[in-house]
């Protein structure tokens, strides 16, 4: 597979969680030997929903640091952030734009969540939200692209929109695939849905949480609604319990099966259990509490900033070919 371009973005909209680590950081250092790979900031995605400037700067160099700290070696990489070619994306969305139907982009499960969730606020951005996806992947060529679960329905339109492109011009562009076995979507502590930094703090746990915050907030997570007292059996099983789910992710599988047995014998509480989680969680958690802060901002600026060169010319190679395929002048 040493042909292929592996795309992958997160946006810029707060602290990374232990879900966006599953969904989008897990493995870099390998990828990056596998494949050619762009991996980004999505700054402009971030502006649909969370238009606060500070909030916003300040969250692209957290976010750049995170990525740092998970492996990603930007001598090997092209790391950028998403509005360092924002000219390029805007060219391409437009052009792409020109090929999905609205009703499709208006029944997109996604956008119908969000302009329900923040009924005030329903911009045009966010029914373009997946056409500037395509872009962001089309602009490298990318043919895999790392997301979680939650992303699989852009992705979908993604390739929708590559298919109607190549058909209505006679282009070759390449149709994007998930990375293979990537499609996991850890729980919200709450219980209710996937973790997302866009929800409350308690409800997911940072990959800046310290020991004992990653422990308070694990003794409030909701656990197995059957089980009232201490000496009912347990439910370890994925829709039994969420603690047990977020043990799926966490804990090696041996010290997992013996926890659940004794679990259901009533032999372990859900405060052990917890306690056990959190130690799991504290053991990926902890290097990126060290490496996170390795570089200055000035240092991180820099790296974003030769990074979005790169990712530049790679855009306009693509640009152009997309442009003589519609019969744009090139003058
Ligand atoms: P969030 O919803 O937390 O703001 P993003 O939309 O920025 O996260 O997602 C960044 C990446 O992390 C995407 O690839 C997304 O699929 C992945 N991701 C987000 N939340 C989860 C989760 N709970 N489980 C697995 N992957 C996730
Ligand atoms: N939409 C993605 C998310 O919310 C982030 C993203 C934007 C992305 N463009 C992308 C991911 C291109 C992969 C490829 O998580």
């Amino acid at each position: 597979m040493a042909s292929h371009t592996l795309v992958s973005g997160i946006r810029a909209t707060g602290e990374l969680h232990i879900g966006n680590y599953y969904g989008a950081l897990k493995g870099i250092s390998l990828l990056q030997h596998q494949f050619d790979c762009y991996f980004f900031i999505a700054d402009l995605h971030a502006l649909t929903t969370h238009p606060n400037p500070k909030q916003l700067s300040n969250g692209v160099i957290g976010v750049a640091r995170d990525y740092l700290a998970a492996g990603l070696d930007p001598e090997r990489s092209i790391f950028f952030a998403q509005s360092s070619i924002a000219a390029e994306l805007g060219e391409l969305h437009t052009y792409l734009s020109m090929v999905m139907p609205l009703g499709e982009l208006l029944r997109c499960p996604t956008f119908k969540e969000k302009a329900k969730k923040h009924p005030d606020n329903v911009n045009y951005g966010l029914v373009g939200y997946p056409v500037l996806m395509t872009a962001d992947i089309l602009a490298h060529r990318g043919t895999i692209v790392q997301v979680g679960e939650d992303q699989l329905v852009h992705l979908e339109m993604a390739r929708s929109i590559v298919r109607r492109f190549n058909q209505q011009y006679g282009a070759f562009l390449p149709e994007p695939q998930p990375l293979p076995d990537n499609a996991v979507k850890v729980p919200s502590l709450t219980g209710q849905g996937k973790m997302s930094k866009s929800d409350p703090v308690e409800t997911y746990i940072s990959l800046k949480d310290e020991p004992e915050r990653i422990q308070a907030k694990l003794k409030k997570a909701y656990s197995d609604p059957l089980r009232v007292y201490r000496d009912q059996p347990g439910h370890p099983t994925a829709d039994g319990c969420n603690v047990y789910q977020l043990h799926t992710f966490f804990t090696e599988e041996d010290v997992r099966r013996a926890m659940a047995d004794r679990c259901l014998k009533a032999e372990i509480g859900c405060v052990a259990c917890k306690a056990k989680l959190a130690e799991s969680i504290e053991q990926l958690v902890e290097p990126f509490r060290q490496q996170r802060e390795r570089l200055s901002d000035r240092e991180v600026m820099h790296i974003l900033a030769a990074g979005g060169q790169k990712a530049r010319e790679s855009a306009q190679r693509v640009i152009s070919e997309v442009r003589a395929a519609m019969g744009l002048l090139m003058v």
